[in-house]
């Protein structure tokens, strides 16, 4: 099987990092689920793009008229189902789609979601309402710099604009109003040098995908374990190993 970025997410099957140890200091006042949950009415139909494991969608939003969550790895779908099972919750499906090619009906959603994830704002202005709210949020180009840098790569590591900026370019130009950038920065402590392992094991921190056609192998490296070593032994604090994270939020409507 290809190496490629979809590969990469149908290994991983799910996205709950409960199990890793860590302690968040957030310097920002910027909270997607509080968003979520104070513009969404019981009438709403919500997509949630490149949902993962329904993880975000079960735990954190409202009961509305429809959620409909979407990811182009079927692992990660047939996750969110099992997961959905468990959940006893109600209006809610899953299904594959990839965020660059979506075949959701024309404005048809009052709210679209994308956590983490790839988007294409004109493709999401078609399937929102007039007056329908799109929600970003993303992992920023000085995400976990130090680490990257000490590593030599990473992702977004090469890039010259932060994609925060792209993203809301993008957004002004598909024809979104009330286009807010934030910049959110968080402080996270991993109690123990296993936990942060973990993380860079299971999230595409030091791997690149942007550096490959999203069809094709990327190059994937194991973690050094000098390197990994001399990070923790830099960067540990009486409230555990200190990761600096860079991420934004866009919060946007349809005229
Ligand atoms: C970092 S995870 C985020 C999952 C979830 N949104 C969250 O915040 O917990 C990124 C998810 O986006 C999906 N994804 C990446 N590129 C995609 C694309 N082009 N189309 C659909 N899903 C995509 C991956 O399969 C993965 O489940």
């Amino acid at each position: 099987m290809k190496n490629t970025e979809q590969h990469f997410y149908d290994e991983a099957k799910n996205w709950d990092f409960s199990d890793i140890k860590r302690t968040d200091e957030s310097l920002t006042d910027w909270d997607m689920a509080a968003i979520i949950n104070k513009l969404a009415k019981k009438s709403f139909r919500i997509l949630d793009l490149g949902t993962g494991g329904g993880e975000k969608v079960l735990n954190c939003f409202p009961n509305v008229k429809e959620i409909l969550g979407t990811d182009f790895s079927e692992a990660m779908i047939e996750t969110a189902r099992q997961n959905l099972k468990k959940s006893g919750r109600e209006n809610i499906s899953f299904r594959t789609m990839d965020n660059l090619n979506m075949d959701t009906q024309d404005e048809y959603f009052d709210m679209v979601v994308a956590r983490h994830t790839c988007i294409d704002p004109v493709q999401i202005y078609r399937t929102l309402k007039p007056g329908g709210f799109l929600i970003v949020r993303g992992v920023d180009m000085m995400d976990c710099f130090e680490i990257k840098r000490l590593f030599g790569r990473g992702q977004a590591f090469r890039d010259k604009i932060p994609i925060s900026h792209i993203d809301y370019e993008a957004i002004l130009d598909a024809g979104f109003k009330d286009v807010e950038l934030v910049p959110i920065h968080t402080r996270e402590y991993y109690h123990a040098p296993e936990d942060l392992f973990a993380l860079l094991n299971r999230v595409p921190i030091l791997e690149d995908f942007s550096e490959t056609d999203p069809e094709e192998d990327f190059l994937h490296h194991e973690i050094e374990p000098d390197l990994f070593e001399k990070y923790v032994a830099e960067h540990t604090t009486p409230k555990g190993i200190l990761l600096i994270r860079r991420y934004y939020g866009i919060t946007a409507r349809k005229p």
